[in-house]
């Protein structure tokens, strides 16, 4: 099954739409596709903050280098394993080990860390590190890592530019990147936010537009939620024409069309549609096209710190009652964990 190739109009018009019936036709074609591609099961992926600091400053994220409002750490790769085995304990296939542009944590202490993770946990390892070079992200594959998730955070070179500041002035690097991590046969994700200021209905279709012509194995979406830590936490502009809405809804379209134009990708209900509705979010997220949730396991004593925005669920929470809450909530929507490593999905021929 090959995905829809919408348009840009088409695309646009789904986003945009007035009409409530159209909206819930679009998310539950989106549910009875992924259920026939990827299946009622839920990938659970574990999420370890490895180090909140960073040294770039992008304009909507807590951890950019200017705030001096958190406290910085970067965990020990003792308590990086023992995460990790916790993952283990509760049956998850993957550790995702996520931070800020930390190089503090250098490339080949990395290295060693995937290798002991492989070989103790055997579980699939996806690194979330940022923009670090392809020397390092070639022998991280070597050393066993399977997937990279990096977001191009937004289509529109004039907005990234903006928002994400690049720092050797090459704002197509995490598109090279992308392309660069899968000739090297990593599983690559991407994605973007929802309602970042100055994001059009244009630019969020064109967004989507290039999940698939990338190729994307994942696609994270989340709306913007704004940190008054950030320039970007308070309006200081009024909104462009045709702002597009940071809110759960306009996230559930953009994971819906995700769906139905990468049929087989695996699609998380992030921590951002979490923090936005905790009650209900991931539920509706898993009902219109996602496939996967990643469940924190940061440790307690830095959770909070990882503030990329603020009302993150779960902040202070165990990891065993996050597990449990997030179990009893699959089973009371008729969806089981993943078993396996819940790697690349193939078209069964
Ligand atoms: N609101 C929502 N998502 C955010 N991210 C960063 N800052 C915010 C924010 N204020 C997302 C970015 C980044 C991912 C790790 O978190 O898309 O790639």
């Amino acid at each position: 099954m090959n995905g829809v190739d919408f348009d840009l109009n088409r695309i646009r018009e789904w986003l945009t739409t007035g009409e409530e019936e159209i909206v819930s036709e679009l998310l539950k074609a989106a549910d009875r596709l992924r259920s026939e591609t990827v299946g009622d099961e839920v990938h659970l992926r574990g999420l370890v903050e490895v180090s909140n600091r960073c040294m770039r400053s992008c304009l909507y994220c807590g951890l950019r280098s200017e705030n001096s409002r958190i406290p910085r750490y970067r965990m020990q790769p003792y308590e990086v394993v023992k995460a990790a085995r916790k993952a283990k304990t509760f049956g998850y296939g993957t550790v995702v080990l996520q931070s800020g542009e930390d190089y503090g944590w250098s490339g080949s202490k990395i290295e060693t860390l995937i290798r002991h993770l492989k070989e103790e946990t055997e579980l699939a390892v996806t690194l979330s590190l940022g923009e670090r070079s392809l020397d390092e992200y070639s022998s991280w594959k070597k050393a066993g890592a399977d997937r990279v998730l990096i977001r191009f955070e937004t289509s529109d070179r004039k907005l990234l530019s903006k928002v994400h500041p690049a720092i050797k002035d090459d704002e197509e690097i995490r598109f090279k990147l992308l392309a660069e991590l899968k000739s090297m046969g990593y599983e690559v994700g991407s994605g973007v936010m929802v309602g970042l200021p100055g994001q059009t209905a244009d630019v969020l279709a064109r967004d989507i537009q290039l999940f698939s012509e990338l190729d994307l194995d994942m696609v994270g979406v989340g709306p913007f939620v704004p940190n008054p830590e950030t320039p970007l936490g308070w309006i200081t502009e009024p909104p462009v024409s045709g702002q597009m809405p940071a809110t759960i809804e306009q996230t559930l379209r953009v994971i819906a069309l995700t769906r139905l134009t990468l049929p087989w990708a695996h699609i998380p209900s992030t921590s951002a549609i979490a923090a936005l509705d905790p009650e209900l979010g991931h539920s509706r997220a898993l009902s219109a096209g996602a496939n996967v949730i990643m469940p924190n396991l940061t440790p307690l004593r830095y959770r909070s710190n990882y503030a990329i925005y603020p009302g993150k669920a779960f902040a202070d929470e165990a990891e065993e009652s996050v597990h449990h809450a997030l179990m009893s909530r699959l089973s009371s929507m008729g969806r089981r964990p993943g078993v396996g490593v819940g790697g690349k999905m193939t078209q069964r021929v």
